[in-house]
């Protein structure tokens, strides 16, 4: 286990709900309604691929002026939010956990498909604990697509099979799966079943556990 890769938003910090709150309130100003199923699909994805499956979903064709309007005016909501984010809603044992791999001189890595991510990790100042980051400002696919993390462990110098993805979206297990990483999905089984292994949170997580976990399964 010589790296770790962390996706952001849901397993670093609580924005996920803030992205659903976002893309909800634009859903349904389109006339598209938006439930908690359709949120579970956007986890992960761009914000490019997230409107195209609203707009899919409430078969609406659009120009490309309007799809940066559109993209635009989520962002602008879901930044209102962030900026009003105080700084512990990074989740639980989450600078614990950085700080112990960085003491084990595990190299820590970002994989996340946000343009917002290095805003964010400035926020909840965790910035200098990564050793590379890999956002949605250097990525040119949408997970599923493993490109994110395959950059990301080039980025740290190690292979794929040596390096641990943490992931809270279907999309990104997948992603992190079809790289060839060690995948520990953070929230549910029942969503995350394909995760090597899938834990509530990181809450129970220090280096000695990561590698028990990471050579047991
Ligand atoms: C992912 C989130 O991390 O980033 C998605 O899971 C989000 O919900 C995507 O849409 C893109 O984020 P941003 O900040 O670039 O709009
Ligand atoms: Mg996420």
């Amino acid at each position: 286990m010589k790296a770790c890769i962390f996706d952001l938003d849901g397993v670093l910090v609580d924005t996920a709900k803030y992205h659903f709150v976002a893309w909800k309130r634009l859903a349904n100003d389109l006339g598209v309604s938006f439930t908690e199923h359709d949120n579970e699909q956007l986890k992960g994805l761009s914000r490019d691929a997230s409107l195209a499956y609203i707009l899919n979903k409430g078969k609406i064709s659009a120009s490309a002026s309007e799809k940066e309007v559109w993209k635009e005016q989520k962002n602008s909501w879901y930044l209102e939010l962030v900026n009003a984010m105080p700084e512990d809603e990074v989740l639980p044992n989450c600078k614990e956990l950085l700080h112990n791999l960085k003491q084990h001189n595990v190299k820590i890595g970002l994989g996340s498909a946000s343009k917002n991510a290095k805003l964010i990790l400035d926020r909840v100042n965790i910035t200098k604990y990564f050793d590379a980051i890999i956002d949605g400002t250097v990525t040119s696919k949408s997970k599923p697509d493993p490109e994110v993390f395959l950059l990301g462990a080039q980025a740290l110098g190690t292979h794929t099979n040596e390096c641990i993805v943490f992931e809270d979206a279907l999309s990104g297990v997948k992603a992190a799966k079809t790289g060839g990483f060690f995948t520990v999905g953070i929230g549910e089984p029942a969503v995350l079943s394909e995760a090597d292994v899938v834990l509530p949170n990181l809450m129970t997580l220090n280096y000695e556990e990561l590698k028990k976990i990471f050579t047991e399964n």
